[in-house]
């Protein structure tokens, strides 16, 4: 028996409050197993997942292909770096450009190299190809915005946590209110070297604000209009979670870089990645941007495996179709409630609104006493609490949560 498989929870909880960093604030539960849409604790307890990962889990948890992917192209060749070619890289890079629709792939590892990745990519075209002098390219960026961890991103960032005691923060940012259309004109309309615009679209972390339909649709034609890059962060959105591959998708709207990370491995190992066309592709030559494992043969098998899944198993259409059912019914639930205020969201990328103080500890307090009913979910900002669970999960499954999810805000009801 390994250690591992003595330990009680709390005896984790301990290890990790003793030895790491406390950079995170977890909910009280120690997993240990996952399988589709349950995880389960140290003690054997059974959870339904309705985070997977803050969205990485899309395909289920352990899913048998990509874990059968992953295993066999672990037996064979697991890392080259690009100093070398490897024999999965160019079959995946030509995949996912088909699957994607886009001439060529960069692959990186996590999101927020992904988004790193593209913010370089923007600077470089617009001073090789859109003639902007050299050091005065910028970016716009969206009010209460989530990209990543880095220095560059958490410069743009206005969620103080992140960003205090971190500067000096790179320049080279224009923030804009989010789902405002008249700001974005207003910004290309009166401020000179604007390169690119960097948008998620459904704002996750956030606490999954939907903007307006046709928000994505006019920012990209206002892009086109005055010659900006249309950056899409879909690291949390993309693969299927709202309900098409891509967020963007709903409003029929090609982005000029894509940015991919989290379900485009299934949450199986870390995989990124940065689409363009070649236009914007070519301006990276050899030596100007690189990662030790990006593109490794192990991410390659595992990417594909895990699009594989979500296209076999058609999880945009179930994402859709369960979205659909869950906003009906909280939405059935909310007419007479006090302590939720609204729901929203696309595909199954939801929220709900607790009616109390962005600073009190109800949400908190609510995913508390969901653990204890079974079902795994953790606050997002304050009072809000996100709902994403697996897109592998069954109709009668969700029905069941709804069952967890109400009888747990009942008992919270003034
Ligand atoms: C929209 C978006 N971009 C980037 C990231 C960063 O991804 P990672 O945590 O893999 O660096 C996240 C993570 O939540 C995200 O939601």
């Amino acid at each position: 028996m390994s250690v591992l498989e003595q330990m009680t929870s709390q005896d984790a909880i301990d290890l990790e409050n003793k030895y790491g960093a406390h950079n995170y604030h977890p909910l009280p539960v120690v997993l240990s197993k996952g399988e589709g849409v349950y995880v389960w604790d140290v003690e054997g307890k059974k959870y339904y997942d309705f985070l997977s990962a803050y969205s990485a889990v899309n395909q289920g948890h352990c899913h048998p292909k990509i874990i059968g992917a992953l295993t066999e192209q672990a037996q064979k060749l697991t890392l080259t770096s690009r100093a070398f070619y490897n024999d999965v890289l160019g079959v995946y890079e030509k995949f996912a450009t088909q699957y994607f629709g886009f001439d060529k792939m960069l692959p990186m590892n996590t999101g927020a190299e992904a988004v790193e990745t593209a913010i370089k990519l923007c600077r470089k075209w617009a001073y090789e190809k859109r003639g902007i002098e050299e050091h005065k390219a910028k970016i716009v960026v969206c009010e209460n915005n989530f990209h990543g961890r880095t220095t560059t991103i958490i410069s743009f960032s206005n969620d103080e946590d992140a960003r205090k005691n971190f500067g000096p923060y790179t320049p080279g940012f224009v923030k804009i209110p989010y789902d405002s259309i008249e700001a974005l004109e207003e910004v290309l309309k009166t401020e000179s070297d604007i390169a690119g615009f960097l948008v998620e679209p459904i704002q996750g972390e956030a606490g999954v604000y939907v903007p307006a339909e046709g928000y994505l649709k006019k920012a990209k034609e206002l892009c086109e209009k005055y010659g900006v890059l249309f950056i899409a962060d879909e690291v949390q959105t993309g693969i299927a979670r709202t309900g098409k591959l891509l967020a963007v998708s709903h409003e029929e709207v090609t982005p000029d870089i894509l940015i991919l990370g989290k379900a485009i491995s299934g949450g199986v190992y870390p995989v990124s990645a940065v689409l363009a066309n070649d236009t914007i592709m070519e301006v990276i030559k050899p030596g100007q941007h690189g990662s030790t494992f990006g593109g490794n043969p192990l991410a390659g098998a595992v990417a594909m495996a895990a699009l594989n899944v979500v296209e076999d198993e058609q999880l945009a259409e179930n994402a859709e179709t369960l979205g659909v059912l869950f906003r009906e019914k909280m939405n059935d639930y909310i007419k007479t409630s006090k302590i939720v205020n609204l729901v929203r969201g696309k595909g199954l990328l939801n929220a709900i609104v607790i009616n109390d103080s962005e600073d009190s500890s109800t949400a908190w307090d609510i995913c508390v006493a969901l653990k204890e009913n079974g079902l795994l979910a953790k606050p997002t900002h304050g009072n809000i609490i996100r709902f994403a669970p697996p897109l592998v999960m069954t109709e009668e499954q969700l029905l069941e949560c709804v069952g967890i999810i109400t009888k747990t805000l009942e008992a919270f009801e003034a």
